[in-house]
């Protein structure tokens, strides 16, 4: 759907998530990520972009497995440290995973996704017309209720650091796997939090579309 079309049904209430394709089970296993994987952080930072024009091809489960673990994903077991940083380690942003099947979130902890909704919500988490058809866009929702000790006014803020920081690890790991992905902030807000059923405490942040590329290969 194009921008204008989204644009429109926005103002009238009506942008919405489409039916699920496929059947949507309420929790995915995801397999063990390989850590050992990937190039140079060096040569990752020299190919990070943002890029805009994907295939729908979807992606292998065990490129899912590591883009989440990259983004979120448990690196300290002991303390349950993650990949990102957070303010007082909150840990107050989670990933939403938005695939052709339903809407997930990514659960750290068993490294797996629980279902959310099981409806296609790609289409309304952006106004550009790529979200719609690229096989992965990722939301960003912070938990407000998750910060207790940080102060009010600072939740925000340190909210959207977090999640950038989420955003740029998977950025990197973009880069190393030949993947494309662009992190954004153009979408209708209200839509969104409808289709995604988010409860008052829960903000939406961003969101970043990956798939692999009209020029990067893949089939
Ligand atoms: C907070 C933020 C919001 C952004 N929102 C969008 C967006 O809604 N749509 C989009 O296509 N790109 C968006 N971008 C990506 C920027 O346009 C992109 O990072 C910038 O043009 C620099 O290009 P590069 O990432 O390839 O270096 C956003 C970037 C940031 C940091």
């Amino acid at each position: 759907m194009n921008t204008l079309t989204k644009l429109a049904l926005g103002l009238m209430g009506q942008l919405k998530a489409q039916p699920a394709v496929g059947h949507a089970g309420a929790t995915r296993k995801l397999p063990r990520p390989k850590l050992s994987d990937g190039m140079p952080l060096m040569e990752a930072l020299r190919l990070r972009q943002s890029q805009r024009d994907f295939r729908p091809r979807p992606l292998p489960a065990k490129t899912l497995s590591e883009l989440l673990w990259a983004a979120a994903g448990i690196n300290r077991h002991e303390l349950g440290g993650r990949t990102a940083p957070s303010a007082m380690n909150s840990q107050e942003v989670s990933v939403y995973v938005a695939l052709p099947e339903g809407l997930y979130r990514y659960e750290p902890g068993p490294h797996n996704l629980q279902l959310v909704a099981a409806s296609d919500v790609r289409r309304v988490t952006g106004y550009q017309d790529f979200v719609d058809t690229a096989p992965l866009d990722l939301v960003y929702v912070a938990d407000h209720s998750a910060m207790p000790l940080v102060p009010a006014g600072q939740r925000e803020p340190f909210a959207y650091a977090a999640a950038g920081a989420m955003a740029q690890n998977v950025y990197l790991y973009c880069a190393s796997a030949g993947l494309g992905t662009v992190i954004r902030a153009w979408f209708d807000r209200t839509a969104l939090s409808r289709a995604m059923g988010l409860k008052p405490d829960q903000q939406l942040l961003l969101a970043q579309t990956v798939g692999f590329t009209v020029d990067g290969g893949g089939a």
